[in-house]
């Protein structure tokens, strides 16, 4: 079964490609999205979630780095963060610090 998916996957994955690429300035680098899912571009009111928009990347790297070691407590960034490597952290890092806060 999963083999005789794979050309589909194949062929949606090359055809997603040029128009994702073509997107990153305004969803983000891969991964970017699923952030801006809690950590929204537009201020909520009352949210317990703080917002990262507009932040130094230096600063959400070394936030991305604690919560992986699990230095920082966490709710659920600690299972976040473990799903990105560094370059991943750095380029969605780089990409929310130049979002208007
Ligand atoms: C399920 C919701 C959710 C998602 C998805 C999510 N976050 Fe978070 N984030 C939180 C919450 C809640 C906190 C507060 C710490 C905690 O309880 O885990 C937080 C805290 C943070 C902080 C610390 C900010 C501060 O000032 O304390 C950073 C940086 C951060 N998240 C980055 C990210 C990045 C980058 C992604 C995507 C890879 C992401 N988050 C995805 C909910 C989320």
């Amino acid at each position: 079964m999963g083999r005789s998916l794979l050309p589909v996957l194949a062929s949606a994955l090359l055809m997603a490609g040029p128009a994702q690429a073509a997107d990153v300035s305004l969803n983000g680098p891969p991964g970017a999205s699923s952030c801006t899912g809690c950590h929204a571009s537009a201020k909520i009111a009352d949210s317990v979630i703080p917002r990262i928009a507009g932040r130094k990347a230096a600063d959400i790297v070394t936030f991305m780095r604690e919560y992986k070691s699990g230095a920082w407590p966490s709710s659920v960034m600690g299972r976040i963060a473990k799903g990105f490597d560094d370059p991943q952290t750095e380029a969605i890092a780089a990409w929310f610090a130049a979002q208007p806060e």
